[in-house]
């Protein structure tokens, strides 16, 4: 089978687009009634309607373009679905975990809009860059909107959860931050294979490889000062098993590009999770904790930003590969 051109290659970007934004379509309409507090409430409630003009306005584009964007249904039995890579085991159910998977769900629309963008441009296609832009935009700002109330997370968490304990808290999302670490290390280990014809990327994983270690002795340190272990079996606050790496390791030929998109979330999604645990490590007075958190997430956010500086040279290796393809 001859690879795709590169319009069919952003078509084939744009259905996963369209599949990304009716999953996040289904969280928006969910979360505003979940959000536990609210200001988070409304700000769910007004990405909801942005959410909706996103899913209309790519599948017009769609539609310009002769294609047809594949239902919900259709994406969740391939492995091809972001989504599905990415958030399969989880189920937010709380306010915590909800603003959490929120930030890094955002992340994800984010790389997949900038790097659909960097593809149009390649292909000098005026209405999908256009389109890919505002958008991004509006995911961007989302998770700005979600890192402001980053407060408000935690004390509707802790409300709900009545935690009398906040100590017994803290633990438990050290336990989310060392599960969370472990799939790291599990991602970061098989990325460089993955991405061997991407050197760019597959230097930041393995430096970042180090660091994610390094931050899970942290975290297994930490857990023993307090008198508790990592119990990998026992659930934590945010009981994140984010990843499906079992679909993600089957992901087909622009598997180098959707790694790049997927660290990026991810790295947004630890994060997410040390900016609860720094907080409730805050409230409880553990400000051993809440300064091991602070500074992990630091190098989590300068990983992330190095991921999202690979994005051009990925975008240029596809479309090499497809004008070499088309000639
Ligand atoms: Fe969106
Ligand atoms: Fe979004
Ligand atoms: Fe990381």
């Amino acid at each position: 089978m001859p690879a795709p051109s590169l319009p069919e290659q952003i078509t084939k970007y744009l259905t996963d687009a369209h599949s990304i934004e009716e999953q996040a379509l289904a969280q928006m309409e969910r979360a505003p009634g979940m959000a536990g507090d609210p200001e988070l409430g409304r700000i769910y409630a007004e990405h909801r309607e942005e959410t909706r003009d996103h899913e209309r306005a790519v599948r017009d584009e769609l539609h310009r373009r002769g294609a047809e964007p594949s239902t919900v249904k259709d994406v969740a039995g391939k492995v091809g679905g972001w989504g599905m890579v990415l958030f399969a085991r989880l189920n937010p159910d709380t306010p915590g975990k909800l603003a959490v998977h929120a930030y890094s769900y955002e992340h994800m629309e984010l790389a997949a809009y900038e790097l659909l963008r960097r593809m149009a441009e390649r292909d000098g296609d005026e209405s999908v860059r256009a389109l890919a832009q505002r958008i991004a935009a509006q995911e961007r700002a989302m998770a700005d909107r979600i890192a402001q109330r980053w407060d408000r997370a935690v004390d509707a968490s802790l409300k709900e959860k009545d935690a009398a304990d906040l100590g017994k808290e803290v633990v438990k999302y050290l336990r989310d931050a060392h599960a969370i670490e472990g799939q790291a290390v599990q991602l970061l280990e098989a990325g460089p294979k993955l991405a061997a014809d991407f050197p760019e990327l597959a230097t930041v994983f393995e430096e970042h490889l180090g660091q994610t270690r390094e931050h899970q002795r942290l975290v297994d340190e930490r857990l023993e000062q307090l008198g508790s272990g990592p119990a990998r079996f026992q659930a934590g606050a945010l009981r994140v098993g984010a990843l499906n790496l079992g679909a993600f390791f089957k992901l087909q030929p622009d598997t180098p590009i959707k790694l790049a998109g997927f660290a990026f979330a991810f790295e947004a999604l630890e994060t997410a999770a040390y900016e609860m645990l720094a907080r409730t490590a805050e409230r409880a007075g553990d400000t051993q904790t809440a300064e091991l958190a602070r500074r992990i997430n630091g190098e989590e956010r300068a990983a992330a930003e190095k991921v999202s500086g690979t994005w051009d040279a990925a975008v240029d290796a596809v479309a090499r590969e497809r004008v070499g393809a088309a000639s």
